[in-house]
């Protein structure tokens, strides 16, 4: 029976959040702006040390704080998550999939098992997480699937082509799913932030432009819990009046133009990452 409950997408004090790669930048902050909120939190990804400062700090009379460590680049890794958090038996209502990674290098120099391990993480998980919290959602007719994309989906992206290929992938996955589930209490929300800075580009490498050109956790969280807030929950949120500016710009540029510009600014990152290595002193 669907429950008659007004439900903010953007959490509050009645819901739970589950938030993945909560251990830093992105994740960390939605974790920081939703227990502001008064929100409860269920807090997922691999270094249990960060998780468990992070729930320290969160944790309060009206915010609690549950710590789950799992890597979700292994196999059946969404399946086990779901299990696990349905046995703690929180009334979660929104699902923040927000982990991911990726590095700058061509396909044919990155081993077989790091490109599965990225597609496991950014797409499998994903798609699993989505697909088993949906149909609570649909079930308790209420949540909302928040899946964390990127700009980099908007393109091909020659040296970092799984990555882009995954985002891609979350990017439409996420549309079609918001379809499905319209009229059903539930929904699907596709977010794609431009560069943010956060450790993504200390594992990625090639870091391009000065720190003004990022934008700040604070700002890209903030900006996709207010567009959750609207009355009319948004397919696709693009935080930053910048990215949302160039989005539709990207995604209709000619093919061939948008894989030129692409490829050189990838090129560029696998420079500086080089010389980044090089500078670096040895330690053998
Ligand atoms: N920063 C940007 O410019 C930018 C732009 C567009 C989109 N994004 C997307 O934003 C999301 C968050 O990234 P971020 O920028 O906040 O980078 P980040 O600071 O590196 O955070 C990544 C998070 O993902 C978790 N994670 C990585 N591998 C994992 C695994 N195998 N299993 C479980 N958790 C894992 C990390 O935790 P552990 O290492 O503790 O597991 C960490 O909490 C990613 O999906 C990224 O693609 C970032």
């Amino acid at each position: 029976m669907p429950s008659t409950t007004p439900h903010r997408p953007a959490g509050d004090a009645s819901t739970t959040a589950v938030v993945t790669g909560a251990s830093s930048g992105l994740g960390a902050e939605f974790a920081r702006q939703l227990s502001a909120r008064g929100t409860d939190l269920i807090l997922v990804a691999r270094r249990e040390d960060r998780l468990v400062s992070l729930a320290n700090e969160l944790r309060s009379p009206r915010c609690r704080v549950d710590v789950i460590v799992q890597d979700l680049s292994a196999s059946g890794a969404g399946e086990t998550l779901h299990h696990e958090i349905r046995s703690l038996g929180r009334p979660v209502r929104l699902l923040i999939n927000n982990a991911g990674s990726g590095t700058l290098g061509d396909v044919v120099d990155t081993s077989v098992a790091d490109l599965d391990a990225q597609i496991q993480l950014n797409a499998t998980s994903v798609t699993t997480l989505s697909r088993l919290f949906s149909s609570d959602f649909v079930s308790a007719g209420a949540g909302t699937v928040v899946n964390i994309a990127s700009l980099a989906a908007l393109l091909p992206a020659p040296h970092m082509a799984v990555y882009g290929a995954t985002k891609a992938y979350v990017h439409s996955f996420t549309e079609a799913l918001s379809v499905e589930l319209s009229g059903t209490g539930a929904h699907a929300v596709v977010v794609d932030p431009g560069p943010t800075r956060t450790e993504f580009f200390d594992a990625s490498g090639g870091r391009i432009g000065p720190d003004s050109a990022f934008a700040t956790v604070e700002q890209v969280v903030a900006a996709t819990l207010r567009a959750l807030d609207r009355r009319r929950v948004p397919r696709v949120v693009v935080p930053g009046r910048g990215n949302a500016f160039s989005a539709p710009i990207l995604s209709r540029l000619p093919r061939g133009l948008g894989l030129t510009l692409s490829e050189r600014l990838n090129r560029l990152g696998l420079e500086i990452a080089a010389r980044e290595r090089d500078a670096r002193p040895r330690t053998d």
